[in-house]
């Protein structure tokens, strides 16, 4: 992840540090000190706008810039930073790309790898970018990648409309929608990644660019499942798609059922030609008792009868009803396993 990154600001320290914007040095140490972070987090402090914040361990705001889904994925950053507009991220990234510290980006931080959005250097947290703007002219929506999907779908719910984003509480916007994103809409219009029209971009070099299938085609390709490796996003403009009550909900089972529920889960998939109807299962190990559970998803009001017989004919708890699409998305305990692993 990090290599493109390292090989991209070195070309640019040889190309260009003449085009470098002037930065003031604001400590005693100088700016230019590799094993100094400290002091670099005090020249990102100094040289960004007053919207922006710089965090240090100590600080009531620090942990929710380093928190991930799973601690494994956690690391305690020397300060985290945390830009409010495209702007201060394009000098912050010039300060950490003249000043090669090791940085790391998070949004919802629920990616499970180590290391893909967390640091010892400086944190990136983009928590600030949390817009929601539906445009009803294009039928389009901005969203920022500092949200989570619930917040995304609570403020679209009064326009009926939402995006093609995630399934269950909690997850990132950021990482989601640069990783490809499964989303109960996926049958009927693609990945989250096929919705996306444009992206407002911070590049490694920090130049901020507005990136469609006509400004920069390599780069909306490269987007499309590339992560962090292009540079940072700001706004993600996607596809608004009409919303209106959906129906499922949760079912619960216990370990006994096992071999039913499995065979029913492979009669859905193999059988179910319905692009409206999904699933989504989850087998959790938890404190010696082993549970599963079938979110079941139809995308209208009332399901055709015996879409989901093969899974509410098996003994479960809980039940499948007419209900709004975020209800539905707040239906999954996921934060359950909050903070395991
Ligand atoms: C409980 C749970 C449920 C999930 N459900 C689904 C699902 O239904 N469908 C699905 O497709 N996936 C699902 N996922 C996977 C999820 O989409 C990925 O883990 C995704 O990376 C999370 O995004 P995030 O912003 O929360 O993560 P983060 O950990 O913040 O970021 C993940 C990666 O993206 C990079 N990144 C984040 N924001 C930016 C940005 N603005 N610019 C550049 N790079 C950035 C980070 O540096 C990191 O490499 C789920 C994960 C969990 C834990
Ligand atoms: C940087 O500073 C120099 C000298 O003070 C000034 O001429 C120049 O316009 C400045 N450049 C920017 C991008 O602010
Ligand atoms: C901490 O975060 C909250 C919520 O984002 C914000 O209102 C507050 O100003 C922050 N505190 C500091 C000291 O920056
Ligand atoms: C990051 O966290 C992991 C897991 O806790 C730990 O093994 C690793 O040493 C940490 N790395 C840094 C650079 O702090
Ligand atoms: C959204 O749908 C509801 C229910 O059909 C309707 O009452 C409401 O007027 C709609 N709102 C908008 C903004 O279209
Ligand atoms: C910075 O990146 C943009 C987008 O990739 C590119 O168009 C521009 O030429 C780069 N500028 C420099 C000075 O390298
Ligand atoms: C480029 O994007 C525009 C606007 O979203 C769309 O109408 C057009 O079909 C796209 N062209 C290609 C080649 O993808």
């Amino acid at each position: 992840m990090k290599l493109l990154w390292i090989l991209y600001i070195k070309l640019l320290l040889l190309a260009s540090i003449n085009a470098l914007p002037n930065i003031t040095s604001c400590n005693s140490l100088g700016l230019i000190d590799k094993s100094k972070i400290l002091a670099i987090c005090e020249t990102i402090q100094c040289n960004v706008s007053p919207d922006s914040q710089v965090y240090y361990p100590l600080d009531l705001n620090y942990s929710s810039t380093i928190s991930h889904y799973a601690i494994s994925s956690t690391n305690f950053s020397v300060c985290s930073v945390v830009p409010c507009t495209a702007e201060d991220l394009s000098i912050i990234i010039k300060i950490i790309g003249v000043n090669r510290v090791p940085f790391g980006i998070k949004s919802g931080g629920h990616s499970l790898n180590p290391g893909f959005s967390s640091t010892g250097g400086i944190q990136i947290s983009m928590q600030c970018f949390s817009q929601v703007n539906y445009n009803p002219n294009d039928e389009t929506v901005d969203v920022g990648p500092g949200l989570v999907w619930d917040d995304v779908y609570k403020q679209l719910q009064p326009y009926n409309v939402t995006v093609v984003g995630g399934r269950v509480v909690g997850v990132g916007v950021g990482g989601f929608l640069l990783g490809g994103g499964y989303s109960w809409k996926s049958n009927q219009y693609g990945l989250s990644i096929d919705t996306i029209l444009e992206y407002e971009l911070v590049t490694p070099n920090g130049t901020i660019v507005n990136v469609n299938n006509q400004t920069y085609p390599d780069l909306y390709f490269g987007l499309k499942g590339g992560l962090n490796n292009f540079g940072i996003v700001t706004n993600f403009k996607m596809r608004a798609f009409p919303q209106g009550q959906v129906y499922g909900g949760i079912l619960l089972y216990t370990v006994v059922v096992i071999n039913d529920l499995v065979n029913a889960i492979v009669t859905f998939q193999t059988n179910n030609q319905d692009p409206k109807a999904q699933i989504l299962c989850d087998f959790t190990s938890l404190a010696n008792s082993f549970d599963i559970n079938i979110i079941a998803f139809y995308d209208a009001p009332t399901a055709p009868p015996n879409t989901f017989d093969v899974f509410t004919s098996i003994l479960h708890e809980g039940q499948l009803e007419t209900q709004s699409y975020l209800s539905l998305v707040q239906a999954s305990p996921v934060s359950f396993t909050n903070n395991m692993r």
